[in-house]
């Protein structure tokens, strides 16, 4: 619950001391940028990145209460109204991801049922079988790019799972297109200053063609289902049997190919960044990697299923420190539309706030340690009293992730069943990441890969 403070008595949160050079620097990096803003401004900190005919001024918060105070609104308060938003829904068409708040509530309804705990389950066993495949597939011993891996699988499931896709064998033909697409929409985001929509500059002509790579394939999903009506493709129908709630038109074929394009980008991109650091994180920690392993191992010798779940609590606490130390969206931003308080500062309409989830998520102040790898911090006994704010992955309030389940489930049957079949020693020290505008591995993570006695 938000509780209700006069907002107009309030403060404005403090400006940001750093000089004007590294302001901008920090403000374009959701995940270094804003640990910068907050060791040099405080929690919540202002900044004026350009005038504010160029950009909007920019509050960042990184308290677990500023992110509630932020997150838990919905319009009129906030909307989806930055100009990386705006630049999205040009290049990309509208969708859940970008709409404003009137076209993204009947559109999340619709869609909300795909992704419920109860109804991903269904899909476990795409999950499991395709991490199965891939694990055996690697052989007696064998240096693995894991990220690489990872994506190919999380790719492999999503298609399978809600698209009634096929691409087994298909190396992930989206990676590089997504992240030409990323870097245009980060880049027109922060950019106090824009080429017209209309000049054809280099990286407009790279995040278009990416475009058209997403769009061709999206329409090979929707013809594919509309031309075999029996085929298993839940997010597609869904989107196929929606009806305007006025007019009861359906969507058109546009629509639903816009809204397959941000599933296909969010849905599997995130995850195989996930993965990728747990596996990785375990190829440094023998030690962790042994207890994932004798979890999995009491499962028994037969594919996972969801019902496992229950009983592989330790490899869930990996995955979540995997999510703490390496968010795929290490911030978020919402457009002030009207006034109101973030942990105890007014921000006004016109503000764009920014969460720095990356930087909560390493606050020494929040987390003892934070740059240890360390799975007991999400332990049942350690986790009980942590303020639900100050950890989240997958944002937060009306519009955060709607592919949670699918994501937590797809990776802990991924992680516990690559465990059960390899052993995973990790080649690099690091872990490199960049953040086109999800983070992502900046390189091959390397990783030898033996047959598990
Ligand atoms: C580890 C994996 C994932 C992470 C960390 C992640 C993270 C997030 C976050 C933080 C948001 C909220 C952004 C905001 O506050 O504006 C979000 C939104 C979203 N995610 Fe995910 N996500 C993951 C996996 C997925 C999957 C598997 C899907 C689909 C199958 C998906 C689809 C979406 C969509 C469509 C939205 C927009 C929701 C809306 O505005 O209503 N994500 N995700």
């Amino acid at each position: 619950m938000v509780e209700t403070v006069e907002v107009a008595a309030l403060p404005l949160a403090p400006r940001n001391p750093l000089p004007y050079l590294q302001q901008m620097k920090a403000g374009r990096s959701f995940h270094t940028g804003c640990e910068a803003l907050r060791d040099a401004g405080g929690p919540v900190t202002r900044c004026s990145l350009a005038p504010t005919w160029m950009l909007p001024p920019l509050v960042v918060t990184t308290s677990p209460k500023g992110a509630r105070d932020v997150l838990s609104r919905s319009y009129p308060f906030v909307d989806r109204e930055s100009p990386a938003f705006n630049e999205q829904r040009r290049l990309n068409g509208g969708s859940l991801f970008n709409f404003k708040y009137e076209a993204w509530l009947p559109r999340r309804r619709v869609l909300q049922p795909v992704f419920t705990k109860q109804h991903v389950m269904q899909f476990a066993g795409h999950m499991a079988e395709s991490a199965d495949k891939l694990s055996q597939a690697w052989g007696e011993d064998v240096v693995v790019d894991l990220d690489q891996e990872c994506r190919r699988l999380t790719l492999r499931v999503l298609a399978r799972s809600v698209l009634g896709l096929d691409i087994d064998g298909r190396a992930d033909p989206l990676g590089e297109p997504l992240r030409a697409m990323q870097k245009y929409v980060r880049d027109r985001g922060v950019r106090p200053v824009r080429a017209p929509w209309w000049l054809p500059t280099p990286a407009r002509r790279r995040a278009r063609a990416a475009n058209d790579t997403f769009q061709r394939l999206a329409d090979d999903i929707l013809q594919g289902c509309r031309a075999d009506p029996t085929r298993d493709a839940p997010l597609v129908r869904a989107l196929i049997d929606v009806a305007d709630p006025e007019t009861g038109q359906p969507l058109s074929d546009d629509d639903i190919r816009h809204e397959l394009v941000v599933f296909l980008a969010a849905g599997h991109n995130t995850t195989a960044t996930t993965l990728t650091y747990a596996l990785w994180a375990l190829g440094a920690h023998p030690e962790l990697q042994d207890r994932v392993a004798a979890e999995v191992a009491a499962v028994g010798d037969r594919p996972l299923t969801s019902n496992d779940v229950p009983g592989l609590g330790y490899t869930v606490q990996v995955l979540h420190e995997a999510l703490r130390l390496c968010p795929p969206a290490a911030g978020t931003t919402r457009m002030v539309m009207k006034d109101f308080d973030v942990d105890g500062y007014r921000v006004e309409a016109g503000t764009l706030v920014l969460v720095g989830i990356y930087a909560m998520h390493r606050d020494p102040s929040l987390w003892d340690h934070p740059l240890v790898f360390d799975p007991d911090r999400f332990s049942p006994a350690n986790s009980k009293d942590r303020d639900r704010w100050q950890f989240l992955p997958f944002g937060g309030g009306p519009r955060s992730c709607i592919g949670d389940h699918f994501a937590m489930l797809e990776a802990t049957l991924g992680l516990a069943t690559i465990i059960r079949h390899a052993e995973i020693e990790s080649l690099d020290y690091d872990f490199p990441v960049a953040v086109p505008l999800t983070m992502v591995a900046a390189a091959p993570i390397r990783a030898r890969a033996r047959p598990r006695n």
